[in-house]
């Protein structure tokens, strides 16, 4: 079974060299943020859950593991599947150790959701990235909601103890930022609670929780809110059946290939089983704005999301400006999209990414240092990003920061740059890409 790399594994350089045409078909692995919500639900729920496609990531071992200790029994079977039998909602265990969540943020915070539901007491931890990040915004609603936080770092971060409540209060919350994160947290919450638990956004962010909820047997609406925004309303306490989840392939990882072959000349490839939800699709519709050639193939759906095959080939790329509306719709792909702006004519703009400051690196810093290093013509102004396009020098090292994005989005760099691009530490992207290196490889990607 796989499991969770140690903690502290040494750093591991990685270069990308120019490349020659990238070809092929890959499929990407499950979508991150599918896989685990697929885990806590199984957990809530009473009776096997089924996951096919589950991402075997160590940030979603991470949420396995704190699974466990929750109480449900999880197995991997030998053809890839995995088997949830949860602790059933409101009979979880009390942890008896830390819940260790490495570097994922994702897992960490809506376990934090649950916990707060239960009359638990369990301490929350991470790796040097997660406890630099703030939980602030995640305990401020679970205090309404009724959890006590009985010791934490500074500034609301990890490691942390949280109490959860045996009754937690029905609330109504405005998120202040546009979280998935924040919105799951507080759903997971008031999941527990007798009454109803509603959250506002005004700007609608990814809606795989909703969209499980429901499967899982809860009654949840979810309506308009505002010209961008939803009002999400779940009523408490429902019966959590099992349910069978099949997991998408992550729009977010498929951005590697994708934009690989739209900068790589003469490239031509497929990539397979795509989510395109909507919610997901930002880096798509940027994409093809700045004129890449990407056909959707095989429109169907799998597992309660829309899916797609997609083919990507090289593409003239033009810059283009970015409104800050989309950022929810594409948070996690700005590194990538920074990537395909520098092989792009003239300027790109992305606008209102102040999200990305907060991520498992400084993004918006990271991105920006990493780029100018390679001759890159860069600026950050505000909370915007502007990356002229025009030459690739390459040549330097990347500063990841434990980041796996920032490491996959420089080496795809260095795949089209005049000079081979390194990064200082590939192992971090484990946590969402386990076999990025040799998926890129069978299109034709050269790394050593
Ligand atoms: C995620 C939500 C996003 C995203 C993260 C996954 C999720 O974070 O960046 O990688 O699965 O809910 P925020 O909700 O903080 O924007």
């Amino acid at each position: 079974m796989p499991h969770a790399a140690h903690a502290h594994a040494p750093a591991a350089p990685l270069s990308a060299h120019k490349s020659g045409p990238l070809s092929g078909r890959v499929r990407p692995p499950g979508d991150k943020s599918v896989s685990h919500r697929a885990l806590i639900f199984g957990l809530l729920a009473i009776g096997e859950t089924k996951i096919e496609g589950l991402l075997e990531g160590e940030d979603v071992l991470r949420t396995a593991q704190a699974c466990r200790q929750l109480g449900a029994k999880i197995l991997r079977h030998d053809d890839g599947r995995w088997s949830v039998w949860g602790a059933g909602l409101g009979s979880l265990l009390q942890p008896t150790e830390t819940l260790d969540f490495g570097n994922a943020g994702t897992g960490s915070r809506l376990m934090m959701g649950v916990v707060a539901g239960h009359p638990i007491l369990a301490r929350f931890d991470g790796d040097a990235s997660l406890r630099k990040r703030p939980m602030k915004r995640i305990l401020d609603p679970l205090a309404l909601q009724g959890a006590q936080v009985l010791e934490q770092a500074e500034g609301g971060r990890l490691p942390l103890v949280l109490q959860g409540s045996s009754e937690p209060l029905p609330v109504e919350y405005k998120t202040p930022v546009a979280s998935a994160q924040i919105k799951s947290a507080v759903l997971l919450c008031g999941l527990n609670s007798p009454g109803q638990t509603t959250v506002i956004e005004a700007e609608a962010s990814r809606d795989h929780t909703e969209k499980m909820l429901a499967h899982f047997g809860a009654t949840v609406v979810s309506a308009p809110h505002g010209p961008h925004g939803r009002k999400i309303t779940l009523e408490g306490r429902p019966e959590m059946i099992a349910r069978d989840v099949r997991v998408p392939a992550d729009p977010s990882s498929a951005a590697f290939p994708l934009v690989a072959a739209l900068i790589v000349e003469g490239s031509d490839i497929v990539i397979e089983g795509v989510m395109t939800n909507p919610l997901r699709s930002g880096l798509l519709t940027t994409l093809q704005e700045m004129g890449a050639d990407i056909g959707l193939e095989n429109r169907r759906e799998e597992g309660g999301e829309e899916v797609a095959d997609m083919r990507a080939r090289f593409s003239h790329l033009k810059g283009v400006d970015v409104p800050a509306e989309r950022a929810p719709s594409m948070i996690d792909e700005y590194p990538i999209l920074a990537v395909a702006a520098t092989f792009a004519q003239g300027e790109t703009r992305m606008r209102g990414l102040s999200e990305l400051r907060v991520k498992e690196s400084d993004r918006l810093e990271a991105v920006a240092a990493g780029l100018r290093a390679n001759g890159v013509d860069c600026e950050i102004v505000e909370d915007d990003l502007i990356v002229r396009g025009g030459r690739v020098a390459g040549g330097a090292m990347v500063e990841t920061h434990l980041d796996h994005r920032i490491a996959m989005s420089f080496l795809v760099m260095g795949l089209a740059a005049e000079k081979h691009v390194t990064v200082d530490d590939e192992t971090m992207i484990a946590t969402s890409f386990p076999a990025f290196r040799p998926l890129m490889e069978r299109l034709g990607a050269r790394f050593s």
